[in-house]
């Protein structure tokens, strides 16, 4: 089974994938993690992430494993452990570029596709219903509004949990910050020409500005009575 969940960044796609994966016994592929590691390893590299025929050939040579770790994953790039690395400002940079490279796209995609072959996936990203997996059994798309993605990434970069409610007190500069990088990205994302931001014409929209954490992830359960046994089969 294949559950493709899209958004901008931000929306709690991640989180929410990850505990989609862990309830109903399904690989977690962040497809994210892919696009930033490509941009790592051109950083490290001193490769300019607008040099287009450089950057694809850093796509084409990477080798990117996902490694499980207690309840989560560690992120491989050439045999280098890049989790905290792929999540630096410079990185965040650097991203837009690299994956709205058409020939990055390419061969992320078909790595995607690969792992999708091997068993049963929940996908997060941007173009995984409409391009990687069309033929998705669950596709979500997840929004919430600019303010209320970025309180949630000042939240986690403060070191709070959203899945478990953990709250942290938040300086509202680096909010405002947030804010404006994630609102730049968003119109980055949604207005390039390779696979822009946008939902499948068969996804179910979910907005989770009002939502709690479980709500959403509920939300999806009740989609597909697939996911929901699934999900059942896990707890008994
Ligand atoms: O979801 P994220 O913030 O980790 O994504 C990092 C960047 O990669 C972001 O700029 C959007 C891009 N991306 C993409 O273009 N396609 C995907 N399937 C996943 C991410």
């Amino acid at each position: 089974m294949i559950v493709a969940i899209d958004g901008p960044s931000g929306s709690g796609k991640s989180s929410v994938a990850r505990e989609i994966a862990r309830r109903c016994d399904l690989t977690y592929l962040d497809t994210g993690a892919m696009y930033r590691s490509v941009a790592y390893v051109c950083l490290e590299r001193g490769v300019d992430p607008d040099d287009a025929d450089a950057v694809a050939k850093v796509a084409r040579d990477v080798t990117i494993e996902f490694v499980p770790d207690g309840d989560g994953q560690r992120v491989l790039a050439n045999g280098e452990d890049v989790t905290a690395q792929i999540r630096t400002p410079e990185v965040e940079l650097a991203v837009s570029p690299v994956s709205a490279n058409p020939r990055v796209r390419e061969t992320m995609v078909a790595l995607q596709r690969a792992a999708g072959e091997r068993g049963d996936v929940v996908a997060e990203g941007r173009d995984i219903g409409t391009v990687v997996f069309p033929g998705a059994d669950v596709k979500v798309f997840l929004s919430a509004s600019p303010e209320a993605r970025a309180r949630r990434r000042a939240v986690q970069r403060g070191g709070g949990n959203l899945a478990t409610g953990d709250a942290v007190s938040v300086d509202a500069r680096a909010e405002q910050k947030i804010l404006e990088d994630l609102v730049r990205r968003d119109a980055y994302d949604s207005s390039r020409e390779a696979s822009p931001l946008r939902p499948a014409d068969d996804a179910h929209h979910i907005d989770s500005s009002e939502l709690s954490f479980e709500d959403v992830v509920s939300a999806i359960l009740g989609l597909s009575p697939e996911l929901a046994t699934r999900a059942e089969g896990r707890l008994a």
